[in-house]
């Protein structure tokens, strides 16, 4: 038996205080009534709990990390019927699905979760969460492209927040470089380097909050280990500007 506010936390639902208060403002049943004493006890196993008239699932929260091959589309379904990240995580049990997006043609760390509570937070551009991609572009990048990348570019008419970027190569043909963002625009790495005259080859995150790629093989996933899971939280304790 446990606290309801903890069960409907646990579930992803909502954090444990913000349970709190659906409970008090009458929005939660426990077996077809209204529950609005904190601390009601249940069994999550056995008890229906509902909040605003839906069932919360109360099945394991599990978090994978997956390296995702160019090629594959990140939503759950393609109506051109591409293959999806889905497809590469078919043997989880449970119903994941991915946590913010990349491209198709790139390549690399994507996480997918059945917590839809920690994914909304991860992908909320409030919480800032870093993103760091490695990028191969076309041509010998100048002082000046990385200095525009650095501070910001117009995509849309509104400026992307400073970045930070690395040089990692240089050649006549091709350069690579490492930039990490914390907004999630769409394409956006390959938006700004285009901006600045260096368009993206190649693109691959290797990055995502704590969370680092390292040598899981392309097309493979792992599951999160615990204490990577408390560091994904933790990323997402407070807001910007509330800190
Ligand atoms: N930026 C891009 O341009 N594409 C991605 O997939 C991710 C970030």
């Amino acid at each position: 038996m446990e606290r309801l506010q903890k069960a409907i936390a646990k579930a992803g639902v909502a954090s444990r205080r913000e349970a709190e208060r659906l409970i008090a403002a009458g929005r939660v049943r426990v077996n077809g009534q209204v529950v609005t004493v904190l601390g009601t006890k249940v069994d999550p196993e056995r008890d229906r709990i509902e909040v605003d008239g839906r069932p919360i699932r109360t099945e394991a929260h599990v978090y994978v990390m997956l390296n995702k091959p160019a090629g594959y589309v990140t939503t759950a379904k393609d109506p051109q019927g591409r293959p999806t990240v889905l497809d590469l995580v078919a043997s989880v049990p449970q119903r994941v699905f991915p946590v913010g997006r990349l491209d198709r043609d790139t390549r690399g760390l994507l996480l997918l979760t059945n917590d839809g509570y920690l994914a909304h937070r991860l992908t909320h551009p409030s919480f800032e969460v870093v993103k760091v991609y490695r990028a191969k572009l076309q041509g010998a990048i100048s002082r000046q492209a990385v200095h525009r990348l650095r501070n910001g570019v117009l995509l849309d008419g509104r400026m992307t927040a400073p970045a930070q970027v690395r040089v990692l190569s240089r050649s006549i043909d091709s350069s690579w470089i490492e930039i990490a963002i914390h907004e999630g625009r769409n394409r956006q790495v390959r938006r700004m380097a285009q901006a600045v005259g260096f368009p993206v080859i190649e693109l691959v995150r290797i990055q995502f909050g704590p969370l680092r790629l390292g040598d899981l093989a392309s097309g493979n996933f792992r599951y999160l280990q615990e204490v990577e899971v408390q560091a994904l939280r933790n990323t997402v304790l407070r807001r910007t500007g509330s800190r």
